[in-house]
């Protein structure tokens, strides 16, 4: 049985992508149904559809809220995201993102919901062999958060042989910026995202932003990474959503703007944006930190008619700091 309503249940709704995911999909016509844990996840942030509290893992409740909606489709953002951490403790991402989402597969096998648009990484990638990164390129992931992303997209093509999933993975490049209305933004505790990190510094609720390694063979000698818009990420699941209802391919997809910044370039523009002093610490590489990590996004153009509207790192960062200082207030005020 496919259900015809417009229902999608978001997993990781109340996370930073998911929840630009939920708004974009309202704003498309759908009823996104967010169900989260709230591990990292935030109420505050569930604004365009219900909020159903619970894990992937668990099945007795996946098959609750199944029952009572009947989604259409899922759209599958739950996972723990933090590299460092998962080379310290692999049992818990593999646990929770290749478990956790092989029994959200079995759920949506079990209640015949074909199809599925997934939270894939550049991690899957590894040390780049070339830049920019297409599709084609080698996965060889070099920790196991981009393992277990892997693994899920292995999961997916085998579901889909046996069962006749339908899905779309997105890879994506670096996530940044802020719902451009100032509704939502990202809020992760811990944080390790280079653009908040220094938008902290700015506001001087961190003392410093460290820059880790300057004798890269880059111009600067820092990291270049390929930023992303948030809302630009969530409209990407509308047309990928799209595309699986209409029955286009299963298939994968980059998503990043294909130009590099280094990260003294994003501390230069977050001084000019901020008019704040950002002071900088110079800490040593960090092991599994390539010099550059760009996209190719050409497929995803292609294929789906994507095209980014924020994707000027200005643009991005603006939005970034409009959301970081309102969420300072938001959080005095709690
Ligand atoms: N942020 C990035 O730059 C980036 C880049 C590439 C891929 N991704 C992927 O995008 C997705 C979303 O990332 P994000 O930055 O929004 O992270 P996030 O931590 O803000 O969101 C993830 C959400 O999933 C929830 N969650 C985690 N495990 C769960 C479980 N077992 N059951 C139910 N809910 C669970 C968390 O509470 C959180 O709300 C992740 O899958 C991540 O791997 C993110």
């Amino acid at each position: 049985m496919t259900s015809s309503n417009n229902t999608i249940l978001v997993t990781g709704g109340a996370g930073y992508i998911g929840s630009h995911a939920c708004k974009a999909l309202a704003h498309a016509g759908f009823e996104p149904v967010a169900y989260d844990n709230l591990v990292y996840g935030h109420r505050w942030a569930v604004r365009w559809g219900p909020l159903e509290v619970g894990d992937i893992g668990d099945r007795a409740r996946l098959d609750a809220v199944i029952d009572q909606y009947r989604p259409a489709a899922v759209m599958h953002f739950a996972a723990y995201a933090y590299v460092g951490e998962s080379v310290l403790d692999p049992g818990k991402y593999y646990r929770n993102n290749v478990a956790g989402t092989l029994t959200l597969l079995e759920a949506m096998r079990d209640h015949a919901i074909g199809l599925l648009v997934f939270s894939s990484t550049c991690a899957t990638y590894g040390e780049p062999q070339h830049i920019p990164i297409n599709e084609e390129h080698p996965q060889n992931p070099i920790n196991p958060y981009g393992a277990s992303k892997l693994m899920i997209e292995r999961m997916l093509a085998d579901f889909s042989n046996a069962h006749g999933l339908r899905w779309i993975a997105l890879r994506y490049f670096n996530a940044a910026g802020a719902d451009p209305d100032g509704e939502i933004g990202e809020r992760h505790d811990p944080e390790t995202h280079l653009i908040p990190l220094v938008l902290d510094a700015a506001a001087g609720t961190r003392p410093a932003i460290t820059v880790y390694g300057d004798d890269y063979d880059t111009p600067d000698g820092s990291c270049i990474r390929d930023y992303i818009h948030v809302s630009d990420l969530a409209d990407a699941h509308v047309l990928a959503l799209r595309s699986l209802q209409t029955d286009g391919p299963s298939a994968v997809y980059n998503l990043g703007n294909g130009q590099g910044f280094s990260v003294r370039d994003i501390i230069t523009l977050a001084h000019e944006i901020t008019g704040r002093e950002i002071p900088i610490v110079l800490g040593p590489r960090r092991n599994g930190d390539p010099p550059r990590l760009i996209a190719n996004s050409t497929r995803v153009k292609q294929a789906l008619g994507w095209q980014p509207c924020f994707a000027s790192l200005e643009r991005i960062l603006e939005s970034a700091w409009q959301w970081h200082q309102q969420d300072a207030r938001m959080s005095t005020s709690q």
